[in-house]
């Protein structure tokens, strides 16, 4: 996947930002957006050193304070689990099989074609749904085997993309 601003858009906002060293997270931040797999790429934290004036070991510092921003490719459907007693107890885990088996990969790895992640987390506040996955902030909740690989299938196929 490629990024939507060009370099030299790049470039452009990194040196609109010259100077307003206080805001570098501000820009961070933008620049990530402007990413399709929502990460601060290699080639941009060398740009914003090269235009900023600033080690590229410093933004990588900034990216790994701020949970906001990533250094590593993320999915475009984060799939959140709770991982807490009462949700497993109900099928939590259950679902996170679900998921590793028609995935493909292990828990917090995005999948080859970028769509994919999941994640068990503790309370999501939404124990009356369980058991469920959690994709931005839309709960599909009393899931099954069979409804897991649906819900992974409709959204393969862009079928939430307005909801979440
Ligand atoms: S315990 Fe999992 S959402 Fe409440």
């Amino acid at each position: 996947m490629g990024d939507v601003l060009t370099r030299d858009a790049k470039v452009a906002l990194i040196a609109s930002y010259a100077s307003k060293p206080e805001q570098i997270v501000n820009l961070l931040f933008r620049l990530q957006r402007t990413s399709k797999q929502h990460y601060i790429d290699q080639k941009t934290a060398q740009l914003v050193s090269d235009h900023l004036k600033i080690p590229v070991s410093g933004v990588y510092e900034l990216c790994s304070y701020y949970p906001i921003l990533n250094v590593k490719p993320q999915a475009k459907y984060m799939l959140k689990l709770c991982n807490a007693a009462p949700c497993t107890l109900v099928g939590g885990e259950m679902i996170r099989q679900t998921l590793e088996a028609v995935l493909g990969v292990p828990e917090d790895t995005v999948t080859e074609d970028g769509l994919f992640a999941y994640k068990s987390v503790g309370g999501l506040g939404a124990c009356d749904q369980a058991p469920f996955i959690k994709v931005g902030t839309k709960v599909f909740g009393h899931l099954d085997e069979t409804k897991t690989k649906q819900l992974v299938h409709d959204l393969q196929n862009g079928h939430y993309d307005h909801e979440i």
